[in-house]
């Protein structure tokens, strides 16, 4: 069983705490993070403790859970090494031979150029200047790196063995569909797609192994950096909703607009998504509140989540009502029959 989860605007709409949540309650086998690299930070909150990964899967918090990073993923040694420390995850992940090094070259080029720090407002990761390295064909690989070697695996080869013997399988994209460099506000983007096929693509599984797609929106919209946003709130206005985040790896305050529907259908389409999560509901109606039952929830709040469901045409599984990884309403056994 192999279930995608991909970001369905611009990247934060709470993709860790959908992936943590999966990986506990169906008790995963295995989970890879695909997508860009350490631009994306993923927050797990989690028996009371806030984790920031840039790194590692959300699924960490599963102690049973495999963990594995995709050949198409960036890695940043120093914040590979740091977080497995941090977590204590050694002997439980593995990272593909031929995922990206990023190195400190690759950093100062993502700052130093003004075309991407200025206009674009990139991470600073190093992600974009890494990956133009690959395509030159110049960029390090893990293998070449001497303290990964114990963390080096062929991770197409797990993956697809994992799915042979019915195990399952998670795939946590990073990154929405809407900063895809392909499908999404060019040149104001990330540096790779962002899509499920890519997801799949970067790890090494084809598309007809994948059974569902979960497709992650927050109640909102927001986005870091440059680039267009429909509808966009001014500070002000974003404050005294309560609505205004702060990047998770930059610390930059994050622009808000309302939930774009529009935007929302083109995301479900890309993606060919058979499941949505919409998180933070209660961001937007407070009495939501930590609520895990559907019927619990205020008349406007299940307005709201109804009108996503009857424009998009596929249903609204979960839905995130605090920060905990188990505030959640989790409709899966009720819509989905399978
Ligand atoms: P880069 O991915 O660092 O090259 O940045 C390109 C654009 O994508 C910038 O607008 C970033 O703010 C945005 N971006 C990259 N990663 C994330 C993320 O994880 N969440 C939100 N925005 C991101
Ligand atoms: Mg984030």
């Amino acid at each position: 069983m192999l279930t995608v989860i991909v970001g369905g605007a611009f990247g934060d709409e709470g993709k860790g705490k959908i992936v943590s949540y999966i990986a506990l309650k169906d008790d995963v086998d295995v989970a890879a993070r695909a997508g860009v690299g350490t631009n994306a930070g993923h927050t797990v909150v989690y028996n009371g403790k806030t984790y920031r990964l840039r790194q590692v899967p959300s699924a960490f918090v599963n102690e049973r859970t495999k963990l594995y990073i995709g050949a198409g993923v960036l890695v940043d040694p120093e914040i590979f090494i740091k977080e497995v420390n941090e977590l204590n995850l050694k002997n439980r992940i593995w990272i593909d031979y031929n995922c990206t090094v990023i190195e400190e070259i690759h950093k100062i080029r993502d700052r130093s150029d003004s075309h991407l720090s200025k206009v674009v407002g990139t991470t600073g990761s190093g992600c974009g200047p890494a990956l133009e390295d690959r395509v030159k064909r110049i960029a390090k690989t893990c293998k070449e790196i001497d303290f990964l070697k114990d963390f080096c695996d062929d991770v197409a080869l797990r993956i697809n063995h994992a799915l042979d013997k019915k195990l399952s399988v998670i795939i946590e994209g990073t990154q929405g569909t809407l900063l895809s460099l392909y499908h999404g506000t060019y040149p104001y983007v990330t540096s790779k797609d962002t899509s499920a096929s890519s997801l799949c693509a970067d790890i090494g599984v084809g598309p007809k192994r994948v059974d569902e797609v979960i497709v992650v929106f927050k109640s909102y919209f927001t986005r870091v950096g440059g680039g267009p946003l429909e509808n966009e709130l001014s500070f002000e206005e974003a404050k005294k909703l309560n609505l205004v985040e702060y990047g998770t790896v930059t610390g930059r305050p994050r622009r808000v607009a309302p939930f774009n529907i529009k935007l929302a259908k083109r995301s479900v389409m890309i993606n060919s998504a058979t499941q949505i999560a919409i998180t933070k509901i209660d961001a937007l109606y407070p009495s939501s509140n930590k609520i895990t039952e559907y019927e619990k929830l205020p008349k406007e709040a299940k307005e709201f989540i109804e009108n996503i469901e009857a424009e998009l045409g596929i249903p609204v599984t979960l839905i995130g009502t605090g920060n905990e990884v188990f505030d959640i309403i989790d409709l899966r056994k009720v819509k989905l029959r399978k």
